[in-house]
């Protein structure tokens, strides 16, 4: 007689966790989004090269750049004057919304789409550079347990914008919370490369 209710029981404590571990609820992240859309557009497809589109993005890493850019661990003036005022709550809310979104990936330059894809699927042995799939996954999907990004069909010039700030060193984060893995993939990265490999993501999907 009791089993059944146990069984109950054990669904609704999952069913409560999942809801704790998600943390964000994108119904109220889409209300918090209204000072977003003009660079990151109505769904998260950003709406210029330079600015990253975050539909697809995983929760958990959104959440991570927005507690960065609010703490000045991952630096820059545009982002810091948008999340200056955002609670914790806040920032699993909006992370939510931009999460459950679609991606709409963009077309990668034909000239540069041979380098770029040898780039990402091979990396560049002769100059110590690991293949981008081997965390970010062959069709860019990332992996969010991981902490390692989505990056299927971002912005070409945002991503080159980031891979040169990584060859120059930036590391997002600091003390325990740094990850410095970007900072030893891009170091060897020529800037031909670079422009390459950012076009061949930009038409990932
Ligand atoms: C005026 C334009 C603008 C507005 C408005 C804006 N952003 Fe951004 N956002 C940017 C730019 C530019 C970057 C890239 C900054 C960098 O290089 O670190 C960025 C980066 C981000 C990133 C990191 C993306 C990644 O892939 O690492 C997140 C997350 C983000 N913005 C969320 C938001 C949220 C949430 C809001 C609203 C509260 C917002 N942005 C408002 C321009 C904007
Ligand atoms: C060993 C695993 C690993 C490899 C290999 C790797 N990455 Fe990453 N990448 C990461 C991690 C982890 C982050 C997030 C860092 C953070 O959150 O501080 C990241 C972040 C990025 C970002 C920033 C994404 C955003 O939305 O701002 C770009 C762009 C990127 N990687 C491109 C590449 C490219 C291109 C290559 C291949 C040349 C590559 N990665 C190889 C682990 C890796």
């Amino acid at each position: 007689m009791n089993k059944p209710r146990l069984g109950l029981t054990a669904i609704l404590i999952l069913a409560v966790s999942q809801v704790f571990a998600q943390g964000g609820d994108p119904e109220a992240g889409q209300t918090k989004a209204v000072t977003c859309v003009a660079c990151h557009g109505q769904d998260g497809n950003s709406i210029s090269a330079e600015w990253p589109n975050l539909a697809g993005q995983h929760a958990s890493y959104l959440a991570r750049q927005l507690t960065l850019y609010r703490s000045g661990e991952r630096q820059n003036a545009i982002m810091l004057g948008m999340v200056a005022a955002l609670s914790d709550q806040d920032i699993l809310d909006l992370a939510a919304f931009y999460a459950a979104k679609e991606v709409k990936p963009g077309v990668a330059d034909d000239a540069l789409i041979g380098l770029g894809q040898q780039i990402y699927q091979g990396g560049n042995a002769a100059n110590g550079v690991p293949a981008c799939m081997a965390c970010h996954g062959p069709s860019g999907k990332g992996n969010p347990a991981s902490g390692y990004p989505a990056l299927a069909g971002q912005k070409d010039r945002y991503t080159a914008t980031v891979l040169a700030a990584f060859k120059n060193g930036a590391v997002w984060g600091k003390g325990d919370n740094a990850n410095a893995v970007m900072a030893m993939v891009a170091k060897n990265l020529t800037e031909e490369e670079i422009e390459a490999v950012s076009s061949y993501i930009q038409g990932l999907h």
